[in-house]
């Protein structure tokens, strides 16, 4: 239905939002197969939890900034994950056919509201895929070492970084070639299509899952066993700040809960699949903090052996799990190769998974007429939004290509706290406007925990580097600014189509069908 679009000023223009109604027509109009069902969109939720933030990033956290309290930092950042997990939780039962945060903001806060969340969730999910790729390549240099392969060091790094060798040589690194080339297969990958994608997802899940069980679980006992060897290792637990800030003490511990909340990020994941889904009234909930809960419980365990078993300062290595199992003693030689094969099939999911996310977005802003109409297009056999696919495996793979990872991640961490502290922001703004909507869950304690996890990701983004900020400033700006060149004047909701305007004058007839929230109903 074509309905003239009223006059109305710049404000009012940028809080355009879309009604549920809308928005489930899109889903049902959608081109995507609905092939997964509640544990598919666990599995996953687990298949992009669990990666570079586990397998490399806690290591740096634990040499650089808190040490044994790394552990604390997980807590912290669990704490963290679980307001906005609930804030998701609330939207995806209350939007039963919401696409992502994109699109909870689109429904509630706007159209402004929701490009700038576009723009944070291509940090959240196309940078993270290049953090896990680095992540990747620094794996699997290190098993191709152990088989007698040695890529050459330049090859291996980001450009310009020096980097010390076996012999006490350093090179510079000019470009990451198998972090380059890993997204350039998983891209091709995703060509072909998810539900292919998702059965493979789900044997990569369960092998990943394993690694970290065993690695928990023969630690553990040769922990127990050895007590008084390592238990040396925990002391100081929490080792005494330097005067740096952010450098051991607490503010250790808070900037390294900044870096490990790398490795909770992809719980929410699952709600970009809710066109994919078979009932996403039911299962997004089910995905979303089934799979947050199950992350944090294998964290904190692996984080404890981690640093019992190996003193703290020698975990600043691309493959801190690895360099633990050497500490099990020569006869676990074999399982440290086999951790580094767990960790490189993981991480590889959770580039694939990341990636499938940031196109799938780019897929629904296409169709929204904020992005061009290319990200939309369809290929006719494999079904999946092939071009939208090659352009960010190619933007994903430069950037892994040429950037250190400790700015990838700190940008990504920002970008996705930035994101959640949003989505929290729009359940408040939902309760408000809209008090008397079924929610199939609903965020207890409320308003307190929602205002809790917005103060919460606010604080942990103080705790990152200036020049990261500064970054990120940047970043924000420019996509307000291509918001006013490109989306608004693009916008398919501007053009006069199924528009509810930001003060709800009913241009609808008034005897109009309504959906549960009392919005016109709007048949296409
Ligand atoms: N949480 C994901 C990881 O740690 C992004 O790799």
């Amino acid at each position: 239905m074509a309905t003239e679009a009223p006059k109305r000023g710049l404000l009012g223009r940028m809080m355009l939002r879309k009604t549920v109604a809308q928005v489930q027509r899109d889903t049902q109009t959608s081109e995507l197969k609905r092939s997964l069902g509640p544990w598919n969109l666990v599995f996953l939720g687990i298949g992009c939890i669990i990666g570079a933030g586990i397998f490399v990033r806690t290591g740096n956290a634990a040499a650089m900034h808190a040490g044994p309290a790394v552990l604390l930092s997980f807590v912290i950042a669990g704490i963290v994950c679980a307001f906005a997990g609930l804030s998701y939780a609330e939207l995806s039962s209350t939007l039963p056919v919401s696409g992502s945060a994109y699109t909870y903001s689109y429904t509630t806060l706007g159209e402004f509201a929701a490009w700038v969340m576009g723009s944070l969730l291509l940090l959240e999910y196309g940078l993270a895929a290049s953090v896990v790729a680095v992540g990747w390549s620094g794996y699997m240099v290190s098993l191709l070492a152990d088989m007698g392969i040695h890529v050459p060091a330049a090859l291996t790094g980001p450009m310009g970084y020096p980097k010390e060798l076996a012999d006490g040589s350093t090179v510079t690194t000019v470009f990451n070639l198998p972090a380059f080339l890993v997204c350039t297969a998983l891209a091709l990958l995703l060509v072909l299509g998810v539900s292919e994608s998702a059965k493979v997802n789900n044997i990569i899940v369960a092998i990943k899952v394993s690694v970290l069980t065993a690695f928990v679980v023969v630690g553990g006992i040769i922990i127990l066993q050895n007590w008084a060897t390592f238990a040396p290792n925990w002391d100081p637990f929490i080792p005494p700040p330097t005067g740096q800030q952010g450098e051991f003490g607490w503010s250790g511990i808070i900037r390294g809960a900044s870096i490990v909340f790398f490795a909770y990020i992809g719980f929410e994941a699952v709600s970009t699949a809710a066109q994919e889904a078979k009932d996403p009234g039911k299962d997004m909930p089910f995905g979303v903090i089934g799979s947050l809960v199950a992350c944090t419980i294998i964290y904190i365990l692996v984080s404890i052996v981690l640093t019992l078993i190996v003193p703290y300062t020698d975990l600043n290595v691309p493959d801190p799990v690895a360099v633990a199992v050497d500490a099990f003693g020569p006869q676990w030689a074999w399982f440290a190769s086999t951790i580094k094969v767990g960790a490189i099939i993981g991480l590889t999911s959770v580039i694939l998974v990341l990636m499938y996310g940031q196109t799938r977005i780019f897929y629904t802003m296409a169709r929204d007429g904020l992005l061009p109409k290319v990200f939309a297009r369809v290929h006719q056999r494999f079904r999946t939004p092939w071009i939208n696919t090659l352009v960010v495996g190619l933007a994903v793979a430069i950037a892994a290509g040429f950037f250190d990872i400790n700015f990838l991640g700190d940008a990504t961490s920002v970008g996705t706290l930035a994101a959640f502290a949003i989505v929290s922001l729009t359940v408040i703004w939902l309760r408000q406007t809209h008090p008397d909507i079924p929610r199939g869950f609903k965020v207890p304690l409320y308003p307190v925990l929602p205002a809790l996890g917005i103060l919460s990701c606010v604080w942990l983004i103080s705790s990152v580097p200036a020049r990261v900020l500064i970054f990120f400033a940047w970043y924000v700006l420019g996509g307000i600014v291509l918001y006013f060149l490109y989306g608004m004047r693009n916008s398919e909701l501007a053009k006069g189509r199924d528009v509810m305007p930001d003060d709800e004058t009913p241009y609808f007839p008034e005897d109009a069908p309504r959906d549960v929230t009392g919005e016109p109903i709007i048949r296409p």
